[in-house]
């Protein structure tokens, strides 16, 4: 088992390129079943988690290679609508599958994803959706059997504007009979983005952005190329780092409106932030302030998945910053391992209130899930003395040559 060790208390300096969106690329892959033909997917990560939805491509029958930053798909293959166990607990967000595998074959059986690193992880509302549009669904024994001869274009509204179950309805109507239209939609970026491969392959969907997405039905025969955004969380993360050890970084490949809320942050935590088209520039003198609470939500609020990151920027700030996690039940396992670095944080129960501007120290701490284990990265690079971080394994569902990145701008980091 590797771990990252980091020797931190280095100002960073340099460009750093942000790779494509885990987030957009693994719902695209479980849309490209629905294309029935060629899609090559450009910037798309190195990621395990984007292995493991290639892997259950493979399994499903269909092609799927990497040639460096593509990925190659064919999915006239397609002969089987089943996801094993295995595969399912390699990674659980391949719940995304069950709409386009519904969508294409009639039907669809996979295990329960079940609880994860962050709590429980229902899916009624994926569920609820599919059935809307026409599934009958039986759950047997940790499995789900979906089986529908024909979908019908509906209403669907979401009680919860989940990303999940917003992308799941839009794969399952987008070979319905009919218009779908959802309504209190997740507005992420990364449904945008699946929009925009969607109409390549000719499904008339638009809304995405909006609390709306509305989606035509249509016959898919199509061979297509799509090129992946740029990921926010990652972006996220170096940003965070950078104000975390008084540092100067540019990211390129970024697409800053997608970052309002992290950029906002950060301004008020006293980093200057400059934005141009593709690029955001972030410096920071090491004086950072305490800033009013961070409160996570559906975007455009601010990411849970950033929130771990940006609390190990917080370590550095001089005050009380308050964090307010609306979106998971379990998504403050970081905190011990951050204590360890030497951090102040009163936990209750939503509320983290983190008390910075301590000296932080070295020491072995656990990554205990993805963007956790980016935080500890973070505070890593904020901390004096040496830091070993296990886990690893974590990180590298989300973060594409992370240790490169970070040495190129100078930080002291290896895998050992
Ligand atoms: C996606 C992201 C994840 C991010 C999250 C929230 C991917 C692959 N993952 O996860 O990185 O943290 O959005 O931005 O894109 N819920 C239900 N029932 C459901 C579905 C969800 O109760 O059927 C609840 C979840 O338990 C959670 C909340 O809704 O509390 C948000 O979940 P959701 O938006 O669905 O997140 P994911 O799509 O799983």
């Amino acid at each position: 088992m590797s771990v990252l060790k980091i020797s931190g208390g280095r100002e960073l300096r340099g460009t750093a390129r942000v790779h494509g969106a885990k987030n957009s690329v693994l719902p695209i892959i479980a849309a490209s079943l629905l294309a029935n033909g060629e899609t090559v997917l450009h910037n798309c990560p190195k990621l395990s988690d984007v292995d493991a939805a290639i892997k259950i491509l493979r399994h499903l029958g269909c092609s799927a290679e990497r040639a460096g930053n593509e990925v190659i798909i064919d999915s006239r293959g397609l002969s089987r609508l089943d996801i094993p166990h295995g595969l399912m607990r390699e990674m659980r967000s391949s719940v995304i599958f069950l709409g386009a595998m519904l969508a294409r074959g009639g039907e669809a059986e996979l295990s329960l994803p079940g609880g994860c690193e962050l709590g429980p992880r229902p899916i009624d509302l994926h569920l609820g959706a599919l059935r809307e549009l026409g599934a009958e669904i039986t759950e047997e024994g940790g499995s789900i059997i979906c089986r529908a001869a024909k979908l019908w274009g509906r209403r669907v509204n979401l009680s919860f504007p989940s990303v999940g179950a917003t992308e799941n309805t839009m794969l399952a109507a987008s070979l319905a009979d009919g218009t779908t239209i959802i309504t209190n939609a997740a507005r992420e970026p990364e449904i945008w983005d699946l929009q925009c491969y969607l109409r390549a392959l000719g499904v008339a969907v638009y809304g995405a952005g909006t609390p709306t997405v509305t989606v035509e039905g249509t016959k898919i025969s199509a061979s297509v190329s799509h090129s992946v955004i740029p990921d926010r969380i990652v972006a996220a993360t170096y940003l965070a780092a950078a104000a975390a050890t008084r540092s100067e970084i540019e990211l390129t490949d970024v697409i800053p409106a997608h970052l309002s809320t992290v950029i906002e942050v950060l301004g008020e935590m006293g980093c200057d932030i400059r934005v141009e088209r593709e690029r955001i520039r972030v410096s920071s003198d090491g004086k950072l302030r305490a800033v009013r609470p961070i409160i996570t939500g559906p975007y455009p609020g601010f990411p849970t998945d950033a929130q771990p990151q940006l609390m190990a920027a917080a370590l550095k700030a001089r005050g009380t910053t308050a964090f307010v996690e609306n979106i998971f039940d379990n998504r403050y396992r970081h905190v011990g391992e951050m204590r360890r670095l030497g951090a102040d944080i009163k936990l209750e129960g939503r509320v983290a209130m983190v008390t910075g501007a301590r000296k932080l120290h070295g020491a072995p701490v656990t990554a205990t899930d993805l963007r956790g284990g980016a935080a500890l990265v973070v505070a890593a690079l904020g901390a004096e003395g040496v830091t070993e971080i296990s886990g690893v394994h974590h990180i590298d569902r989300g973060y594409d040559g992370l240790e490169d990145t970070l040495r190129a701008v100078g930080a002291k980091i290896e895998r050992v």
